[in-house]
């Protein structure tokens, strides 16, 4: 267990067959198990199955790397759980980066979560020649974690921080943004950050990771305000956080996404996102993924606060 930054904390698990199946850019489903997990005035501190992004593996040790934003009941208890705890890890799920393609670029952006699936995507990209440009967007730049792999993953970043002061690049050809990052990226495409090695109008794909706010903000600026920079027929990738349960492709159904045909605007096949979280950004029906989000947000906000008055009655040891 560390602690990356007050709201972030990284789980080291030793699952050795889990870490040895690992492909980048899968997550795996964890969880305390309940008679492990502490009681307080009654209250099981049982947490739900969590979608976590395996941040790095080390196969030979049999270890991987969960990074938590804590946010809500269950990804506030990671930073409880004890040093040899067992827990249930379940995976790796969802689909590998497939397709790392050999002399292209390409172009991730996304931020404090988006940086889990970086660490395993970018050094792919990178180790099959690819160059690698990343807008790594944050509210905050004191919620900047593990810059060295942050820098290891990609050949260009630009640290854009929607408060300032941004975070200071340490390379000389990273740059610096106050604004988000569609704005970084019409900054960078217009050449106001300054001259660079890996122009935006050479990036033949486009992953974006983090909210499906900044998501959809991304797949729409592509048709607009982007569209002068962007090379004409690039590819654009988003990894969609559904809401998970089983998490083991195609049983529960709490994943299902709803795809839209982007010519006709009719409704295309459906997909499990525990199966394929990687989607066309122009099929994915983002108000539909933003409602579907919501769906559980009383039971969540409700375990939040019933957390928060546990937690004054009998704090636990937390990292
Ligand atoms: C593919 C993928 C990869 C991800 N990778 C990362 C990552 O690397 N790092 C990261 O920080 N986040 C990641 N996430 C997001 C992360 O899984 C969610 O932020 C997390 O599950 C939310 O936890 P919480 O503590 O806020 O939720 P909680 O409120 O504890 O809820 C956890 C889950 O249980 C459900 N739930 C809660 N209450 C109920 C109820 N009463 N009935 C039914 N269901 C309920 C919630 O809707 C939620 O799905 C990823 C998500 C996906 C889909
Ligand atoms: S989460 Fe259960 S089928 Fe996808």
């Amino acid at each position: 267990m560390k602690r990356l930054t007050p709201t972030i904390v990284e789980v080291v698990v030793k699952a050795p067959w889990q870490a040895r199946k690992f492909e980048p850019g899968q997550f795996y489903r964890l969880q305390n198990f309940e008679i492990e997990s502490p009681v307080i005035e009654g209250t099981r501190l049982a947490m739900e199955g969590l979608a976590l992004t395996g941040a790095w593996v080390d196969k030979e040790a049999g270890l991987l790397s969960l990074i938590a934003l804590e946010m809500g009941g269950s990804s506030r208890l990671c930073a409880a759980l004890r040093i040899g705890e067992p827990v249930v890890v379940m995976g790796p799920t969802g689909c590998a980066d497939r397709d790392p393609g050999e002399g292209r670029d390409g172009r991730p952006g996304g931020g404090g979560l988006g940086n889990a699936v970086l660490f395993s995507i970018g050094k792919a990209l990178r180790a099959a020649g690819n160059k690698v440009l990343y807008f790594a967007g944050y509210k905050n730049g004191a919620d900047v974690f593990k810059l060295d792999d942050i820098e290891a993953a990609a050949d260009v970043i630009v640290w854009c921080s929607d408060i300032a002061p941004a975070t200071q690049p340490r390379r000389p050809q990273d740059q610096t943004f106050v604004g988000n990052i569609v704005q970084a990226m019409v900054a960078y495409g217009e050449g106001k950050l300054g001259e660079t090695a890996v122009p935006l109008r050479d990036a033949d794909r486009i992953i974006a990771i983090g909210s499906d706010r900044m998501m959809a903000a991304v797949s729409r600026a592509r048709h607009a305000v982007l569209t002068p920079y962007l090379k004409e027929n690039h590819t654009a990738i988003g990894s969609i956080n559904s809401p998970m349960q089983c998490m083991m492709k195609e049983v529960c159904a709490q994943c299902l996404q709803r795809q839209v045909d982007p010519e006709t605007g009719e409704e295309i096949e459906p997909v499990f996102s525990c199966f394929n979280q990687d989607q066309q950004l122009d099929e994915v029906d983002f108000p539909n993924l933003n409602a579907r989000l919501k769906q559980n947000s009383v039971e969540e906000k409700l375990t939040n606060l019933w957390l928060d008055y546990l937690l004054k009655k009998k704090p636990l040891l937390r990292v």
